[in-house]
C-alpha cells in the first residue's frame, strides 16, 4: 500500500484524481492540502471536502494551503475550471470542515513523523511543497517520493507558449522544489497532452446511472468546452488523474532522468520548464521525467475504476 498525501488545486481534473484515489485499493490517501491555483483557496478547500465526500472519503483529513504564490501575484483559471472549480457540477455542501492548522504544517508532521512512508503527490501549484521545505528542509530526506503535475518539457504551454499552468501560477515555488534534491517523478504536459478523456469514454461511463457519473458529466462537459474553445481539442487532458495513476501503475510512462530547471526570470519565458538532455551544465539529473505515455492502458485503467466506483454509489 501506498501511503499518500495529496496537495491540489480542485479543478475538474484535481477531482478526477481525487475519485481515482478513491477507486485504487492500492493507496491510502492520509490527507489532503488544498492551494490556490484553479481557484481561490477557499474554493479549493471546499471543492475537496466536497468531491472526497462525494467519493466516500469524507474520513480524509483536509488542511488548507496557501492563498497566495510565493512572489508572484494569484493567477486562477476560472476559464477552465469554471468560476466554482468544478464546471458545470454542482455539489451539496460538505459536511466536514477543514483541520485547523495549515497545510505546509501538516505536510512536515506527516513526512517526520513517518521518515521514508509518506508518497506526496502535488496537483497544483507548488506554493505549500516550497514552504514546507523552507520551514523544515528535512522533509527532502525524509519524504518517500513526489509525483508533480507539472511542466512542459518539449511540450508548447497550456498557459503561455512556453509555460505550464502549475509551474507558471507560482515559478519560485517550482524552483525551490526542482532544486531541493527530493526524490521526484514529474508528469508534464508531453505526456498529459496524449491523455485526452473523450465524449466516448464519457458515454461509457454514463451507462452507469450514479452520482460519481453526473458529476464527472457535470464538471468535464465544461472542461471539454474550454479545450474545444481554447485549444481545438475533442475531450479534455486529464493531467492529475494520471499523475496519481503512476504512483502504483508506473509502467503507464517511460521515464527519462533529467536535469530540469525552470525560468524565474521577468522575461517571456516566466515559468517555462525544460531538461538539460545533452547536459552542457554537466548537472547531475534531479528528476524522473515521464517523457512516454500508453494512453490506451491509463485510460482504460481511469475508466474501469471510474465504474467501479460509480456502481458502489449507485
Ligand atoms: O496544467 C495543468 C495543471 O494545472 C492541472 O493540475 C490543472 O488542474 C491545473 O492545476
Ligand atoms: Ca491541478
Amino acid at each position: 500500500m501506498t501511503h499518500i498525501i495529496l496537495d491540489t488545486d480542485p479543478g475538474i481534473d484535481d477531482a478526477l484524481a481525487i475519485l481515482l484515489a478513491a477507486a485504487s485499493p492500492e493507496i491510502v490517501l492520509d490527507g489532503v492540502i488544498a492551494v490556490h491555483g484553479n481557484v481561490s483557496t477557499e474554493q479549493t478547500t471546499k471543492n475537496a471536502r466536497s468531491v472526497l465526500e462525494l467519493a466516500g472519503l469524507g474520513h480524509v483529513p483536509v488542511f488548507r494551503g496557501c492563498d497566495l504564490p510565493l512572489v508572484k501575484e494569484s493567477l486562477l483559471s476560472p476559464e477552465t475550471h469554471g468560476n466554482q472549480g468544478l464546471g458545470y457540477a454542482q455539489l451539496p455542501e460538505p459536511a466536514t470542515q477543514p483541520k485547523a492548522g495549515h497545510g505546509s504544517d501538516f505536510l512536515i508532521e506527516q513526512i517526520m513523523s513517518r521518515p521514508g512512508e509518506v508518497t506526496l503527490v502535488a496537483i497544483g501549484p507548488l506554493t505549500n511543497i516550497a514552504l514546507a521545505i523552507r520551514k523544515e528542509p528535512r522533509v527532502v530526506q525524509n519524504v518517500k517520493e513526489v509525483f508533480i503535475m507539472g511542466g512542459a518539457i518539449q511540450h508548447p504551454g497550456n498557459t503561455t507558449a512556453q509555460a505550464e499552468f502549475n509551474t507558471f501560477v507560482d515559478p519560485h515555488a517550482a524552483h525551490i522544489v526542482f532544486h531541493s534534491g527530493m526524490p521526484m517523478v514529474l508528469t508534464p504536459l508531453d505526456v498529459t497532452y496524449q491523455c485526452i478523456f473523450t465524449k466516448d469514454d464519457l458515454n461509457r461511463l454514463l451507462k452507469i446511472d450514479s452520482p460519481i457519473t453526473k458529476f464527472i458529466a457535470d464538471s468535464t462537459r465544461f472542461y471539454m468546452e474550454f479545450h474545444d474553445e481554447y485549444q481545438s481539442i475533442e475531450g479534455c487532458v486529464i493531467n492529475d488523474p494520471l499523475t496519481l495513476a503512476l504512483t502504483y501503475m508506473p509502467e503507464i510512462c517511460d521515464y527519462q532522468r533529467l536535469a530540469v530547471d525552470v525560468d524565474i526570470s521577468t522575461g517571456v519565458g516566466l515559468g517555462n520548464t525544460f531538461a538539460d538532455f545533452y547536459n552542457y551544465e554537466k548537472k547531475k539529473p534531479n528528476m524522473k521525467v515521464a517523457m512516454g505515455v500508453r494512453p490506451r492502458l491509463f485510460m482504460e485503467l481511469f475508466l474501469e475504476r471510474m465504474e467501479t466506483l460509480a456502481r458502489q454509489f449507485s
